[in-house]
């Protein structure tokens, strides 16, 4: 994991795949750490799509003035199919090569990464990895930048349709994003009394369902908030509202699809400073010639892993905390 330092005088950082908020100061942690090293750092605009057409400034103390506290990536994101060429990555490798580009840190999710570590294999450029993702579903870190903003969003909108689902004695479904992995219904399920959480993970039978909610009726519960990831396997908050009205006509059933509200906003103070703390130690991971590895957090302490464990092996959903979540629903 650890390679013969080269040395380093230009780094690039990019920023790929679906946004994430904390992206801005993760970007302003590595310009920073960067510039105390005394090292070029060039920002790379829309990910590798940015590599590929040469879009690649270099970026100055101005340029990370007042970004710590703004949502989105200023240096804009990308999900690059032509990187995924080796034509593509032949180009985008020229076009670093114009600058004098030695290295890399590269925050995203998993295809991001696995971009990163496909580039360092084929053409021997260093990178860094920074979990970047609202999904937190990346080996190799406890927490991803962008997912404890994006529970914040998700619980504070559901508090809201809790309110109007009391109103009216009506059960709703709530979807949340995470595409293959429920840690965000998870989190905001329990952090807003969901009646039940649905993720990709695990089996949840509308039979199953249907008990909850009608033990939730005899224990005179006044609304019905259902929590149900994107991609979960039995399907998504439309179908399965579909399926439980077939069961329980008289049910008053709404459905809302949070979607990319959850992406946007002001990071959270957890965010700011995981990203901060995650920014710094990519660039010094780097100058101590850690390549291919993403820099993550486990039990508050920085923890490098090769990028090849971060995208292959799976990150388990906390049995505990499902546990907790049943217990809470009941
Ligand atoms: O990976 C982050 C994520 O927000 C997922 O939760 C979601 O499925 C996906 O991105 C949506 O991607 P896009 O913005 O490209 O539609």
């Amino acid at each position: 994991m650890t390679d013969q330092p080269i040395n380093i005088k230009k780094i690039g950082v990019l920023t790929s795949g679906g946004d994430a908020p904390g992206m801005n100061a993760a970007i302003r942690a590595v310009v920073r750490a960067g510039f105390y090293y005394k090292l070029e750092v060039y920002g790379i605009y829309r990910g590798y799509e940015g590599m590929i057409n040469n879009d690649i400034r270099k970026l100055e103390n101005k340029s990370i003035a007042h970004v710590l506290e703004r949502g989105g990536t200023f240096l804009k994101s990308a999900r690059s199919e032509e990187f995924k060429t080796v034509e593509g990555r032949q180009k985008a490798y020229n076009n670093l090569k114009s600058h004098g580009i030695d290295a890399l840190v590269v925050i995203g999710g998993d295809g991001s990464l696995t971009g990163a570590h496909l580039f360092y294999k084929e053409f021997g450029i260093p990178a860094v990895g920074l979990p970047g993702t609202i999904d937190n579903d990346l080996f190799g870190t406890d927490l991803t930048i962008g997912f404890d903003t994006a529970c914040n969003t998700a619980i504070e909108a559901i508090d809201k349709i809790r309110d109007t689902a009391t109103s009216h004695d009506r059960l709703f479904f709530v979807e949340v994003m995470g595409r293959d992995a429920g840690f965000i219904a998870i989190n905001a399920g329990i952090g807003s009394a969901a009646a039940a959480i649905l993720i990709p993970e695990k089996k949840f039978p509308v039979e199953k369902l249907i008990d909850r909610l009608k033990f939730r009726e005899k224990a005179k519960k006044e609304s019905n908030v259902v929590i149900v990831a994107e991609g979960g396997k039995s399907g998504g908050a439309q179908e399965i509202s579909e399926k439980v009205k077939k069961i329980l006509p008289t049910y008053d059933i709404k459905v809302t699809i949070l979607g990319h509200l959850q992406r946007g906003g002001a990071p959270s103070s957890f965010d700011r400073i995981l990203a901060s703390k995650l920014g710094v130690s990519a660039v010094e991971g780097l100058l101590q010639g850690k390549y291919d590895v993403m820099a993550g957090i486990i039990n508050n302490k920085i923890v490098f892993t090769p990028i090849k464990r971060a995208i292959v092996d799976d990150k388990q959903v906390d049995e505990e905390e499902l546990r907790i979540a049943g217990i809470l629903s009941t």
